[in-house]
């Protein structure tokens, strides 16, 4: 999704704005540029394609000035070019904008504004933005961003600069994520905070429809009204490096070799041998517990699968009915909430619309909304009634893993939380699961020194233009886990199928030498499972298999495979999925694959 950057202070805008577009990158973009104010008047420069052909330009052609605003743009309303890149200005070029989101009643305005004069140059549903700032523009930024806002239906994280008032920036956002950094004599926007971690700590989270004006003299923040508001600061206390490669060749690289960190902080501190759960940001009574007669989790993409494994752990551990949604299909169908429903969102980011949209719907129909996020500060983390971070630290590459991995920990600590106040299990269930809970970590790592096994299958199955996996039970959850991770970094075409199913339709894709990828993890459907296997191969499928430590069967019905440590038939995901992402990841770089940035997509799925 696009981002934006502004910033005002006393140093040279245009590196700093292309510094901070860099550390956006991840959100995934087709064009880039900046506006800087430099002489009382505004210079944009944007180009479609990398950030580099930005950073080139301006190291030919340098801009100066110590104010300004930056934009990567990921198409919606217009294909990428550079005429649709931001910023956008007004015709005589006295505005300038940076937008992140969709203006959904750009048409409307458009009209109306050609009808009063305005000139329109782009495709895009922004260029309506500068062109209502200029219409009401009567010698006040402030008043007049305020009023065009106001006209605007849809969502939106705005920076505003103008040559009238040329010391000032202003921002405001509407459901797009938007902060304030607080430097020392220099304040910035942007969409996420390691845009401006270089120069800061010190960070307002923004709510919807509050406005900034940033000059190099501080930071005024203020509601419609004009009123003033007073805001906590947040201190951002992971680190930098958090947000860099450190030394591996990718982001995604690094965080799947991050994954035993990431569930052993997210464990750190609720889970322990012998004592109880304790979770900071979640508050059920027992009573308000057992007054739930269903749960909805409801998410997308990788989080979804999360919640396809969540829905088994909180049935089996807390005996409570769940049912598992895709957020965009969720919110249309409507589903039957009332007071006795618990919605559980999960959400990496915390700011994906269509997972953010359930929460705020479930909320008006009065259900309690818990969320799994990542990010402290996403909204929605702000406004669920309770939240689970998940301490994975900042993901960047696109495909998630190491998020993955802490949404599952995240349903596993739940759903044993549950099950203590329900007293579904007795005490020394608990203590098994937690047992096997806390040695997840040295599993995921020694799960992680396969990879040689798993380079060389990738090197001779990369050119295949058809993947497929099964599985069984939570083998099906990380199946589909697998599929979507491959699909989404190699464009190679993947499905996953509930092994079962196949002969009732999927079997007829097999042919001699169909690439099929098999979990056998699951003890208790283990026979069921090498039956399905075996229909694959008398039909000249390939098959390579994920199977458990000391298994001895699979190796006679598949033609290769990797072990991985052994723990209990639930908590399997945790250590399954890391051979699936490792494959997908070397699958992709054979094929040239920019993995941490792949086609079409972005990191946060911002917009409908
Ligand atoms: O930030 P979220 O967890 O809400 O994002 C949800 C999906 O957009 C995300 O998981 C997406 O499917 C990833 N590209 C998967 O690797």
């Amino acid at each position: 999704m696009c981002g934006i950057v502004g910033y005002v202070g006393n140093r040279q805008a245009s590196s700093i704005l292309v510094e901070g577009l860099s550390k956006l990158e991840y959100r995934g973009y087709d064009s880039a540029g900046i506006a800087v104010l430099n002489n009382n008047e505004i210079e944009v420069r944007k180009f479609k394609g990398r950030l580099q052909n930005l950073a080139n330009s301006l190291n030919e052609k340098p801009i100066n000035g110590n104010i300004g605003i930056g934009h990567t743009r990921w198409a919606t309303h217009g294909e990428p070019s550079d005429v649709n890149s931001h910023p956008h200005s007004n015709a005589n070029v006295t505005l300038s904008v940076v937008h992140n989101g969709i203006i959904e009643n750009y048409i409307k305005l458009r009209e109306w504004l050609t009808s009063k004069g305005y000139t329109f140059f782009s495709e895009t549903d922004t260029e309506v933005i500068p062109n209502l700032i200029d219409f009401y523009y009567e010698g006040d930024l402030f008043d007049a961003v305020v009023k065009a806002t106001s006209k605007l239906e849809g969502s939106f994280a705005i920076g505003v600069v103008n040559k009238n008032e040329p010391d000032k920036l202003i921002a405001v956002r509407k459901d797009s994520p938007l902060i304030v950094g607080l430097g020392n004599d220099e304040f910035f926007i942007a969409s996420d905070i390691p845009a401006v971690l270089n120069y800061t700590r010190n960070i307002y989270l923004l709510e919807d429809k509050e406005f900034v004006i940033l000059t190099k003299d501080g930071v005024e923040l203020r509601t419609e009204e004009g009123e003033k508001i007073e805001k906590e600061i947040y201190h951002v206390t992971w680190n930098v490096d958090a947000a860099e490669k450190g030394g591996y060749e990718d982001f995604m690289l690094k965080e799947i070799h991050e994954q035993p960190k990431a569930v052993k902080d997210t464990l750190l501190g609720k889970i322990a041998l012998n004592k109880e759960i304790t979770l900071d940001n979640i508050t059920f009574t027992k009573e308000e517990l057992e007054n739930f007669d269903k749960i909805y989790i409801v998410a997308c993409g990788t989080a979804y699968h999360a919640g396809v494994v969540g829905k088994t752990v909180i049935e089996k551990l807390a005996k409570i009915p769940v049912e598992v949604d895709i957020a965009s299909e969720f919110r249309y169908r409507d589903p039957m909430i009332t007071d006795k429903t618990l919605i559980i969102v999960v959400s990496q980011s915390g700011e994906t619309a269509d997972t953010l949209a359930v929460l705020r719907d479930g909320k008006k129909q009065g259900a309690r909304i818990l969320a799994i996020t990542n990010v402290v500060g996403s909204s929605v983390s702000r406004e669920a009634d309770d939240v689970f971070y998940t301490l994975a630290g900042p993901e960047i590459a696109v495909a998630s893993t190491k998020a993955y991995v802490t949404q599952l920990a995240a349903f596993y600590i739940l759903g044993l939380y549950f099950a203590s106040l329900k007293n579904t299990l007795c005490i020394e269930e608990i203590e098994t699961i937690k047992s096997e809970l806390l040695q997840i970590p040295d599993k995921i790592e020694r799960a992680l020194n396969m990879k040689d096994s798993l380079q060389k299958f990738a090197s001779s199955h990369y050119n295949h233009k058809d993947m497929y996996f099964l599985g069984r039970g939570l083998d099906y959850a990380v199946a589909m886990e697998g599929s979507l991770k491959l699909k989404e970094i190699s464009y190679i075409h993947c499905d996953a199928y509930a092994a079962g199913e196949l002969k009732h339709g999927p079997i007829a894709l097999i042919e001699k030498d169909t690439a099929v990828i098999t979990l056998l993890t699951q003890e208790y459907l283990k026979d069921k499972m090498i039956s399905n296997v075996r229909e694959v191969s008398t039909r000249g499928g390939n098959i390579f298999a994920v199977v458990n430590e000391g298994d001895t069967i699979a190796r006679e019905v598949c033609d290769d495979l990797v072990y991985i440590p052994k723990t209990i038939d639930l908590l399997t995901p945790l250590v399954s999925v890391i051979p699936l992402q490792l494959i997908s990841y070397y699958i992709a770089k054979q094929k040239g694959c920019d993995v941490d940035k792949p086609r079409n997509l972005a990191k946060s799925v911002t917009v409908e």
